[in-house]
């Protein structure tokens, strides 16, 4: 379910506590949000002079956005941890702690590190996401630009649900592409990015919040694998583009389980068929 409000009005939804809180928050880019991008300039060309994107912010929610509250939020929204029992011959307990996942930029990483301490997350391990391909800054010729981005897994005290199915997981992980998902979102993550880290930290029936939706990527990652998710999203236009893409893909999963194919899908492409 994907609420349009602002995640600090969460109390009035009532949703149930998280096991896994996936978040991308705004870079806080202000009014560089395109320095990266050809679009800068006009035609992507810096000979060509400025563009009216120059200069500019993504959206007025990137100067808006107080991580105090979003920390809030999720320490709220955490699942509270178990206490310990000692199990009989066990010679350790398998956590099963909550934790949050929050894709930032690389020189938010400590400042997240330290707010998150605050409310009670006291340990973190930082993620790189290694991309193979690049923003085309060096086609506009404006400054260097790395291939990575950066994030990190904050928890409490006790160790998170951490299903590795016996295989060794880095903190260093490729980033698919995602060329089957309609663009919604300048920053949209991969849905396949998405559903590892959500399998890893996570078992089916699990809740899943994203307070910073989107695209609503997220929460159709944490739906294909069977978790109940729920999202906040404050733009409309956003808003209503995720919604339609959730919905989509929940009649196409369930045209798949019942037939086998995705009928709906296919017959957009293929009127005659059906
Ligand atoms: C970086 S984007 C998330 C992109 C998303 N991960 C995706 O894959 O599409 C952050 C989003 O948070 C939304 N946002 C910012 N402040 C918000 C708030 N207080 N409550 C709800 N949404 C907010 C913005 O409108 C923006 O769409």
């Amino acid at each position: 379910m994907l609420i349009r409000d602002h995640f600090q009005n969460f109390k009035t939804y009532q949703l149930p506590k998280a096991q896994l809180i996936i978040a991308d928050v705004p870079y806080n880019l202000g009014n560089n949000a395109y320095a990266s991008n050809p679009a800068w300039y006009k035609d992507g060309d810096n000979t060509n002079g400025e563009s009216e994107l120059a200069g500019k912010s993504f959206f007025d929610t990137d100067t808006d956005f107080r991580p105090a509250e979003f920390m809030h939020f999720c320490s709220t929204m955490l699942k509270a941890e178990k206490k310990n029992i000692k199990v009989e011959g066990e010679a350790r307990q398998k956590g099963d702690a909550p934790c949050m996942v929050l894709f930032c930029a690389f020189d938010q990483q400590m400042y997240f590190i330290e707010l998150a301490k605050k409310y009670g997350l006291n340990n973190y391990i930082n993620l790189v996401f290694r991309k193979n391909f690049s923003a085309q800054v060096l086609k506009a010729n404006m400054k260097i630009v790395g291939n990575c981005e950066y994030g990190l897994v904050l928890y409490r005290d006790k160790l998170p649900k951490f299903r590795n199915n016996g295989k060794m997981i880095f903190n260093c992980i490729d980033w698919p592409r995602d060329n089957e998902s309609e663009k919604i979102h300048p920053t949209q993550k991969p849905v396949k990015l998405l559903e590892t880290i959500i399998e890893i930290f996570t078992d089916e029936g699990d809740v899943v919040i994203d307070p910073v939706a989107g695209s609503g990527s997220s929460l159709i990652a944490a739906e294909n694998l069977g978790r109940k998710a729920h999202g906040f999203e404050i733009k409309k236009d956003f808003h209503i583009k995720a919604t339609k893409w959730i919905e989509e893909n929940k009649l196409k999963r369930s045209e798949i389980k019942e037939l086998g194919y995705a009928k709906t899908e296919i017959s957009k492409n293929n009127p005659i068929l059906f």
